[in-house]
């Protein structure tokens, strides 16, 4: 999809979609920076767009693991299932249905990560808080829960659901962006 298509689909879909440019390279970069992919066989992308942070972890997961994409935009679900990787489960679903998709695959129950690029600040709280509640449940101890955001605004949520949250700012970004880390524990 090129970066014009991208701009049309985010402003057709604004409160979805939360912004009208794919992640910078910068962004992608910290988001995985927190994945051990030494040992990670289950990763839950939330929020996938087109693809852009979905083709990093591709790249340095291991050969047995299991990337599983939600997205609800058809359009982006379209594009990501053009990915030529039989590791990539594309779940063209809300991201509260984590655990269907897991055990419908044949992948247990936790992941052992999960990341989300979904813009919870355009959603409604109790949306929001259904599907970061899920993600606690269907992440394994010790997981981690990384976020993207363009504001803290709802850093409290994560605070809440996890009990603990770190923030990590990516200045290289339109906009600049925020990447928050909350551990299960
Ligand atoms: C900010 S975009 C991120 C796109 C891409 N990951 C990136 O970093 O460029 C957020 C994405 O979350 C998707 N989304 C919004 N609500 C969702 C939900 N409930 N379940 C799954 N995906 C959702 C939107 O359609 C949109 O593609």
């Amino acid at each position: 999809m090129s970066t014009i298509e991208f701009f049309r689909e985010g402003i057709k879909n604004l409160k979805t979609v939360g912004t009208i440019t794919r992640s910078s390279k910068f962004v992608c970069k910290e988001m995985t920076s927190f994945i051990d992919f030494s040992t990670a066989k289950v990763i839950v992308e939330l929020g996938a767009g087109d693809g852009v942070i979905t083709k990093h972890i591709l790249r340095a997961m291991r050969p047995d693991a299991k990337l599983v994409a939600f997205e609800v935009n058809a359009a982006f679900c379209d594009i990501l299932r053009e990915i030529p990787d039989d590791r990539l489960i594309v779940a063209q679903d809300s991201a509260e249905k984590i655990g269907e998709y897991l055990r419908a695959n044949q992948l247990g129950d936790q992941a052992d990560f999960i990341l989300s690029a979904i813009p919870f600040v355009t959603l409604p709280d109790d949306l929001s808080y259904r599907i970061v509640e899920t993600s606690r449940d269907h992440l394994a101890e010790g997981g981690l829960y990384i976020q993207l955001h363009y504001s803290t605004l709802v850093k409290k949520m994560y605070k809440r659901v996890f009990g603990n949250v770190d923030v990590n700012f990516v200045p290289i970004n339109i906009p600049p962006a925020f990447v928050l880390v909350s551990e299960k524990r």
